[in-house]
């Protein structure tokens, strides 16, 4: 990073951002890229430049762009929401295809669905190709452009073993974060055709999202898409292992959800409580997340390997073990 090139990103004279953004709209197979400074950044750049205020847009009713983004596209993008049950994350059709608003005079007209690949709430699940082919087809029919919020895009390419350009075809634009699975300290980018990140990059000004030297931190993001990718595999065996100790230890896990790194579970009734479960985790160095309610969020990264799976089973179940009743 501290030997990157440099220049005024700004100006478009970065010459590490510019690889970077290269190297993004190459591997998602699409003409441009622009680095933002995160997902939430990424998704509300795209809101903004994809519709305008007072049309609709819609989602599953889980998203992540609805339930931890701060109320970005009502409070700036002037976005009217329209929010559909899904399953795994994905949005079911019938009630997909009930909630677009069509063109007229007196009408809140939907302009974007919002996707999420892979889903946060319900598990960090895939969205495959034929899932984005069917979406695909209802969208074009209306003239409704997709948005896939992917944060974690090439997590759900590489547990679906396809392509990532595959996996987001039928998208007009996609949003994924260095700063996750790929090990990235900062940033996000924002990927489409070339107009539209052109538009993406005025909006990005106007959201103060203009960087000056920032190839320091794109450095880090080329690194990530050139190394980090295909090792994510592990990451999600880890989870899968991880999962599979945890049943043994008396936790349930609907393992379909198990898909990529990240292992969700309720703790069991009458037995410890979550905060008291993550406190004591924590004084044998394994670190999760606050729970939600008796949710539990667990997640695999580089940082973690097979030994250490073992390690954590073994200490959950040492911890569930003690607390019986
Ligand atoms: C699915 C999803 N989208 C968007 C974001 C936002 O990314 P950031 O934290 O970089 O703003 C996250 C962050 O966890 C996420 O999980």
């Amino acid at each position: 990073m501290l030997d990157a090139p440099l220049g005024d990103e700004q100006n478009e004279e970065d010459p590490t951002v510019i690889k970077l953004q290269e190297l993004a709209a190459q591997k998602l197979g699409k003409e441009d890229a622009l680095f933002v400074a995160s997902g939430t950044m990424g998704n509300l750049v795209a809101l903004i430049t994809h519709a305008q205020p007072g049309d609709s847009v819609m989602m599953e009713e889980e998203s992540h762009i609805l339930r931890c983004e701060t109320g970005g596209l009502a409070a700036v993008a002037g976005l009217m929401l329209k929010t559909v049950p899904g399953k795994l994350g994905f949005p079911k059709m019938d009630c997909l295809r009930k909630a677009i608003i069509g063109e007229g005079r007196l009408f809140p007209t939907t302009r974007l669905i919002c996707l999420e690949n892979t889903h946060n709430a319900a598990g960090e699940t895939c969205i495959d190709t034929e899932q984005m082919e069917e979406i695909s087809g209802i969208a074009k029919k209306h003239g409704i452009k997709i948005h896939i919020d992917g944060a974690r895009i090439f997590n759900a390419a590489i547990a679906l073993d396809v392509e990532p350009a595959e996996l987001v075809k039928e998208a007009d634009s996609i949003q994924f974060c260095l700063s996750k699975g790929l090990g990235c300290p900062f940033g996000s980018l924002l990927v489409g055709d070339k107009d539209f990140i052109s538009k993406a990059r005025k909006k990005r000004q106007m959201l103060g999202g203009g960087m000056r030297q920032a190839g320091l931190m794109a450095a880090a993001g080329i690194i990530g898409l050139e190394k980090m990718i295909d090792r994510l595999k592990e990451d999600h065996n880890n989870a899968h292992i991880l999962a599979e100790g945890l049943v043994e230890a008396g936790i349930k896990i609907n393992m379909r959800t198990v898909q990529t790194n990240m292992v969700f579970f309720e703790v069991p009734e009458g037995k410890i409580k979550p905060i008291d479960l993550v406190e004591r985790l924590k004084k044998e160095n394994v670190l999760i997340g606050d729970p939600k309610g008796r949710k539990i969020r667990v997640v695999t990264h580089k940082d973690i390997n097979r030994d250490d799976i073992s390690y954590i089973i073994e200490k959950f179940k040492n911890i569930l073990d003690k607390n019986y009743n």
